[in-house]
C-alpha cells in the first residue's frame, strides 16, 4: 500500500511531523512526503500563488494532508492545492494542522475543519490534530498528532490487506 504525506511547510514545522511519522514506520510502510512547491518567495503577501510542484495523488492508496494556520485560517496555499481537485475518491485520508499559538481557537480548529470540508470525497477524513510552536503541551500535542497519525497508517493498512 502506497502512502503519502501531502504538506506545505514554510519554515519546517509541519515537515517535521510529517518525517517523524515517516521515520516511524520506514522499515513496514512505503511512505511518502509529498512537499507542495510554490513559486513565489512571500506567499503570505499574495492572495493568489502559483505551483511549482503539486504531487499527482492517483498512485497512492491512502493519504496524510499537514498544513500550517495563517492569519486564524488554513494556509491559502493549501486551500489553493485543493481547489485544483485532487482526486481523493475511495481514499482513506487523515488530516493535521501546525500553529504558533498553543491554543486550537487561533486558526486550528478552523483549519482542521477546512480540511474535511475540502475532503469531503474521501472514503473517510480523520483528525490527527493540531500541533502548537509555542506552550508548556508543545511536545504532548506533538507526540499525540504523530502518534494519530501512525495508528491511522497502521489501521488503513489492516484494513487494505
Ligand atoms: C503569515 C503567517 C500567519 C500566521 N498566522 C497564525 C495564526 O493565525 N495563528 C497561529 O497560531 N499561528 C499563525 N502563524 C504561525 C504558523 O502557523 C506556525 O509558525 C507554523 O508552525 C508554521 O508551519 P511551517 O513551519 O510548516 O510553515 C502564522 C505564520 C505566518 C507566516
Amino acid at each position: 500500500m502506497k502512502i503519502a504525506i501531502v504538506i506545505y511547510s514554510n519554515t519546517g514545522k509541519t515537515e517535521a511531523v510529517a518525517k517523524r511519522v515517516q521515520a516511524s514506520l520506514s522499515s513496514s510502510h512505503d511512505i511518502t512526503i509529498e512537499k507542495i512547491i510554490i513559486k513565489d518567495e512571500k506567499p503570505f503577501e499574495t492572495s493568489k500563488i502559483s505551483f511549482d510542484y503539486v504531487p499527482d495523488l492517483e498512485k497512492y492508496d491512502a493519504l496524510i494532508f499537514g498544513a500550517p494556520v495563517w492569519a486564524f485560517r488554513l494556509t491559502h496555499v493549501m486551500k489553493q492545492f485543493f481547489e485544483r481537485n485532487p482526486k481523493l475518491e475511495d481514499k482513506p485520508v487523515a488530516v493535521y494542522a501546525m500553529q504558533g499559538l498553543p491554543w486550537a481557537i487561533f486558526g486550528g480548529n478552523r483549519a482542521i475543519r477546512t480540511f474535511k470540508k475540502y475532503c469531503k470525497n474521501a472514503e473517510s477524513c480523520i483528525s490527527a490534530g493540531i500541533v502548537s510552536e509555542k506552550g508548556h503541551k508543545k511536545e504532548v500535542k506533538f507526540n499525540r498528532v504523530v502518534s494519530n497519525l501512525i495508528d491511522f497508517v497502521r489501521h488503513v493498512e489492516k484494513s487494505h490487506v
